[in-house]
């Protein structure tokens, strides 16, 4: 859909998801994360950037369990740590997982998708043209229930700077996995909190859509 329609209809308050396409599974099994290898962080530093164009592949399961640990996985067990940094440890954006079989949420301490809509959503994320076929779209949700012990007038930024560490971290999976990321804030805030059935507490930070550049292999290609 053209960025002009999806204009258009979020302003008739019309721009909904589709029906999610496969079997819809309550829980999605993710492999487990490969906390090791990978590209040299100087390597992938030096690699990282946006991309805006994307095939429909799927990614592998391997790989999007490795880019979910990296955005907001626990990677010191004995107290449940994150991947990136929270102010006051207070862990509170949570990531949504836009697929074709579903808006799911990322449960870190299983490492697990938990089914929120059986429905694509992808569309609703954001005004351009591509997030509606690239495989995978994150959405960043701060939980302001969460962060009763900062400020409220500093709630948002906080929760927008932990967001942002998040989307880092993927960019830099990203570039070691040789996949195209773009984080994006252009998105209809409404139509996208509707379409995901958000609650008051829970505010959309950023969004970022993943998948294969038009150059790359894929399985099966
Ligand atoms: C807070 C934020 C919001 C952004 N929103 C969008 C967006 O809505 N759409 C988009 O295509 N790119 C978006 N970007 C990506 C920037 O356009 C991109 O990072 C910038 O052009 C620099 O390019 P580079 O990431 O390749 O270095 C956003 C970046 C940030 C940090």
């Amino acid at each position: 859909m053209n960025t002009l329609t999806k204009m258009a209809l979020g302003l008739l308050g019309q721009l909904h998801g589709r029906p999610a396409s496969g079997e819809v599974l309550g829980e999605l099994a993710l492999p487990p994360a490969r906390t090791t290898g990978g590209l040299a962080l100087m390597e992938a530093l030096s690699r990282r950037h946006s991309e805006r164009e994307f095939r429909p592949d799927a990614l592998a399961p391997e790989q999007l369990s490795d880019l979910l640990w990296a955005a907001a996985g626990i990677n010191r067990s004995e107290h449940g740590g994150r991947t990136a940094p929270s102010a006051l440890n207070a862990q509170e954006v949570d990531l949504y997982v836009a697929l074709s079989q579903g808006l799911y949420r990322y449960e870190p301490q299983r490492h697990v998708l938990l089914l929120v809509k059986a429905e694509d959503v992808r569309r609703v994320t954001g005004y351009q043209d591509f997030v509606d076929h690239a495989p995978l779209d994150l959405v960043y949700v701060a939980d302001h229930g969460r962060m009763k012990t900062v400020p409220a007038a500093m709630r948002e930024s906080y929760a927008s700077v932990a967001a942002g560490a998040m989307a880092q971290n993927v960019y830099l999976c990203c570039a070691s996995a040789g996949l195209a990321t773009v984080v994006r804030a252009w998105f209809d805030r409404q139509a996208l909190g509707q379409a995901m059935g958000l609650g008051p507490e829970q505010q959309i930070l950023l969004t970022q859509t993943v998948g294969w550049p038009p150059a790359a292999s894929s399985p099966g290609a």
